[in-house]
């Protein structure tokens, strides 16, 4: 499998090849793969050679290291297209997962001067505050934060908010959800994210922010959701612009 001959480095050599295991699922999630020095004498190739295919590959969130212990494959990415307007549940439902929520809060409180020009009502109106773990097959993969004007949305319930808020709101309410505006940023997960979604303190994670309209251009949601850098990517399709 490796060729000396071959043009192609060597490290992108030993890089596909540990890929195409990957995709094969001869090596699966949790799987530990053989050591550096495993490799090397395997292939007669160098460690130094070997260290760089592998670490393209942790770059890439395919592998991850454990101090002292090894190389292990990393859980499979949650692949998320960016165009059409989706719902977690939808989302998760679609990957054969299934999605779960933990409820931290759901609140009436007064919208401050952010959330009021967001949501296009008065300061110090009152706004459904919901924050919600959002898991896949029991995992945690964002925490997320919703404001609804509590005059455009009424009955959010517990029991509403740990499942679909938006299968409540179109199948319930009959309200139109029509299009949003969604940004995404890369931050670190602070104490929160730590605490919430048992992710190390300072990992990367995924600030996005989604404001949502009905079909008439009501806002209806703006959302805060911090969602873990390392389980998703998101994908889109892009068209030549002239
Ligand atoms: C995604 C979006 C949120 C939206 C949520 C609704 O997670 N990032 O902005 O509020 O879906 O999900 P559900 O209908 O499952 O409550």
């Amino acid at each position: 499998m490796i060729d000396k001959t071959s043009p192609i480095p060597i490290y992108y050599q030993l890089e596909s090849y540990i890929k195409n295991q990957l995709n094969a699922g001869i090596l699966k999630p949790g799987d530990s793969i053989p050591s550096e020095r495993e490799y090397a004498e395997s292939y007669e190739i160098s460690r130094m050679t070997v260290r760089q295919a592998i670490n393209s590959l942790v770059n890439e969130g395919l592998l991850y290291r454990r101090k002292g212990s090894g190389t292990y494959v990393a859980e499979k990415k949650i692949e998320q297209p960016l165009q059409g307007l989706t719902s977690f549940t939808e989302d998760m439902i679609k990957r054969g997962l299934t999605p779960t929520s933990h409820l931290i809060h759901l609140k009436i409180v007064q919208a401050n001067s952010f959330v009021a020009g967001e949501l296009h009502i008065s300061e110090a109106d009152p706004v459904y505050e919901i924050k919600r773990i959002r898991l896949a097959d029991g995992e945690p993969m964002a925490l997320e934060t919703n404001y609804i004007s509590a005059h455009l949305v009424n009955g959010l319930t517990k029991e509403v908010v740990s499942a679909s808020i938006y299968a409540y709101m179109e199948q319930e309410l009959g309200l139109l959800i029509a299009h949003a505006h969604q940004s995404i940023e890369s931050v670190k997960a602070s104490a929160e994210d730590e605490n919430f979604l048992k992710i190390k303190r300072g990992h990367p994670m995924l600030y996005i922010q989604r404001n949502t309209y009905l079909q008439d251009g009501t806002p209806l949601e703006l959302v805060k959701s911090i969602y873990r850098g390392d389980r998703y990517k998101f994908n889109i399709q892009m068209n030549r612009l002239r």
